[in-house]
């Protein structure tokens, strides 16, 4: 069966970090045609639904229809601790994340905590999440399980943590990990819309050995991702120092264990050196900004006005418990105030295009999710760009569409998510 969807809708031109506003073309009435969960054309209303006449309409009157979108780093675990106050990484890591992700032992709170995340995120117009997982198997399966159920496309991976830095009960070993993983990847990596990321939660917490295991497994699953965080904190850059003296900088603790390439996935990216910036960018690994964490815990204002210079690949994410919400706008708002304290604010285009085709590109899903264009899955969100009153009013003086959309990223929630699609499929 067809379905043709109408609004309004905003279309990036060509691939790649947009220099503006020029990189989109904006259709005040458009229509994207759905086929199978799959777009089979988009346009516009008009002509779509001369060529088309048998497909069933959608009119979403005003609302404007984008790609779902696409959450590049986020931990499900840490949603019963979100919003945890006073402490930075460190401490806020042993006094709130590892007693929560302790509990994860029980299949049963993994299993209720991974539906109440996904069903968050797709509240707020998420349709993808990259999700890190405990050191306990069941809980990568309970997520795997709660995105296969709903039908969404997901990233996710066993988080491994053999150091004593983590505490007892929540360490595994350098061959528990590799093995643990390598069956998850057996039972999850390619199976319907679920991809696996090899995931060594950050160098403190991990041996060399675990670090070259997973080395070793990437070397032997290559079309899996690898994520993990980057220079989050100049505390946790100095500790890592402290830990790998032999390296020559916190991206090398990985470099020199195989954990470095184009599917690498690195969060946060803030206080990065020469080298490490130059050799990011070298291998074009993926680097995802974390605004709303970045602020909640205090780490820094990430560069990405001059990471998207150096043609880094950039995504955007809530890093939920860090960050304190699941919205994607709200990750777009906080991204922009940190551009405007940095002195580079970018525009509405650069934002849009971060939270849907960059994470998705960072996530090597290009070409299938992230964009509305023929051939890709039908992961859309519909935004109300006049979900409340303040907004409305805002909108309504508006020039153009960048300056409406921009109210409701700056002051929009998961009021403004009218709809949101997966594979076609109303949520
Ligand atoms: N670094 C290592 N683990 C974590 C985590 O769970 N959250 C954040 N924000 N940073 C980390
Ligand atoms: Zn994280």
């Amino acid at each position: 069966m067809q379905r043709l969807h109408l609004g309004q809708t905003l279309h990036f031109e060509s691939r790649g970090y947009p220099q503006g506003p020029e990189a989109a073309r904006h259709s005040s009435r458009g229509g994207v045609l759905v086929e199978d969960g799959v777009i089979a054309a988009t346009g516009e209303a008009d002509e779509l639904r001369r060529a088309h006449p048998q497909a069933e309409v959608t009119d979403h009157g005003a609302g404007l229809i984008l790609p779902g979108f696409v959450d590049a780093h986020m931990h499900y675990p840490q949603t019963g601790i979100i919003a945890s106050w006073g402490k930075r990484l460190i401490d806020w890591l042993n006094d709130y994340t590892f007693p929560e992700e302790m509990r994860f032992a029980d299949p049963a709170y993994a299993e209720r905590m991974a539906g109440l995340t996904l069903d968050l995120a797709l509240q707020n117009g998420t349709t993808t999440v990259a999700s890190y997982c405990t050191i306990h198997p069941q809980s990568v399966d309970a997520i795997f399980e709660a995105a296969e159920a709903r039908g969404m496309r997901i990233v996710a991976g066993k988080t491994c943590m053999d150091r004593d830095t983590a505490p007892e009960g929540l360490r595994d070993t350098a061959q528990s990990a590799h093995d643990d993983s390598a069956a998850l990847i057996a039972r999850w990596h390619g199976r319907g819309r679920a991809s696996y990321a090899i995931t060594p939660r950050f160098s403190p917490t991990s041996t060399p050995e675990q670090l070259e295991a997973l080395g070793s497994l990437w070397a032997a699953n290559p079309d899996c991702l690898m994520q993990t965080h980057l220079s989050e904190q100049p505390d946790e850059v100095e500790w890592v120092k402290g830990m790998y003296p032999e390296a020559r900088d916190y991206l090398d603790t990985y470099e020199r264990y195989g954990l470095l390439g184009a599917r690498a996935v690195f969060g946060h990216v803030i206080h990065l050196e020469p080298r490490e910036r130059a050799r990011l960018a070298e291998v074009g690994a993926g680097l995802v900004h974390c605004p709303t964490s970045n602020t909640f815990i205090g780490s820094g204002l990430c560069d990405v006005a001059g990471l998207a210079a150096e043609g880094q690949r950039l995504g955007l994410a809530t890093d939920t418990g860090g960050g304190s919400s699941f919205s994607m706008l709200r990750c777009m708002a906080a991204a922009y105030e940190i551009g405007q304290l940095r002195g580079a604010p970018p525009h509405p285009a650069q934002l849009l295009w971060m939270a849907t085709e960059g994470s998705a590109e960072v996530l090597h899903q290009g070409g299938r999710i992230g964009r509305l264009a023929p051939g890709y899955e039908a992961d859309m969100v519909v935004l109300d760009l006049a979900s409340t009153p303040v907004i409305a009013q805002r909108a309504a003086r508006a020039s153009d569409i960048w300056e409406a959309l921009f109210a409701t990223m700056m002051m929009g929630d998961d009021r403004a998510v009218a709809a949101t699609y997966l594979a076609g499929e109303r949520v």
